[in-house]
């Protein structure tokens, strides 16, 4: 399929239109952003490693069956989408509590969390994407109660598979942001799923191996993205 312009460029990945009107090409740069975009820095091997890891993990969840927007590894940065068509709100699921939650709520980082909340965020960086609930949603027409059930059951579904995936390479599932879209009417996973997007604390130090690296100054960022990949099987 051919790449044509760009069409969107975002904090750390742009999407290209392709010769086909029904998908697009998402294009993962070696950028890494904090503070809604206010820091940004390049970081060696990140494109490459955050494209593996996201077509890896959206695999996993289409077996599981789960609908998702991915269809196929194009190279190193580039993989092939479904065009969707955006729900701009972000679903976020917390296993275990850390960051925002426990500014919010003033509770300690490291509680566990049962059931595993569910939280909306408006997509808005301008106004550092505000927590909103379903009424928001529908009074401002952002989605319908039907999407956000849908979304609230798929990303608990995520929450069951992967987990189970983490657990399994000795690795706690903190919390995750997931984003849907509209794909023929029908719900699907969009965006990615990488260490970007989620916290995964090593079970038996409490290690950071995700973003929290980068937002904390601790370091060894995209090596942490390299462990949490060796360890769960995904080809780099
Ligand atoms: P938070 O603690 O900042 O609310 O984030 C919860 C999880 O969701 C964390 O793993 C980071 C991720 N997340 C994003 O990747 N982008 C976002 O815009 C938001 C609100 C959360």
């Amino acid at each position: 399929m051919e790449k044509k312009q760009e069409l969107y460029r975002g904090k750390a990945k742009s999407v290209y239109a392709t010769d086909d009107a029904n998908h697009y090409i998402m294009y993962f740069r070696d950028d890494t952003s904090a503070l809604d975009g206010q820091i940004i820095k390049q970081l060696d091997r990140k494109g490459r490693t955050n494209n593996h890891f996201n077509f890896f993990i959206m695999k996993k969840l289409e077996a599981a069956g789960i609908p998702v927007h991915v269809e196929e590894l194009l190279s190193d940065r580039e993989c092939l989408v479904k065009k969707l068509d955006m729900v701009p709100v972000e679903c976020v699921v917390r296993n275990v509590s850390a960051g925002s939650i426990c500014k919010r709520l003033g509770v300690a980082e490291g509680l566990e969390l049962n059931p595993p909340t569910f939280e909306f965020f408006l997509k808005n960086d301008a106004l550092h994407d505000p927590m909103v609930n379903d009424s928001h949603i529908i009074s401002f027409g952002w989605g319908t109660q039907e999407q956000m059930d849908e979304m609230r059951r798929l990303s608990y579904k995520v929450n069951d598979v992967l987990k189970a995936l983490f657990d399994e390479a000795g690795l706690i599932l903190v919390d995750y942001k997931l984003e849907f879209g509209l794909y023929e009417g029908k719900l699907m996973l969009g965006d990615e799923f990488s260490p970007d997007g989620c916290r995964l604390w090593d079970k038996q130090t409490r290690k950071k191996l995700d973003k929290d690296r980068f937002r904390q100054g601790l370091g060894d960022v995209i090596e942490g993205y390299e462990e949490v990949a060796r360890r769960i099987g995904c080809p780099l």
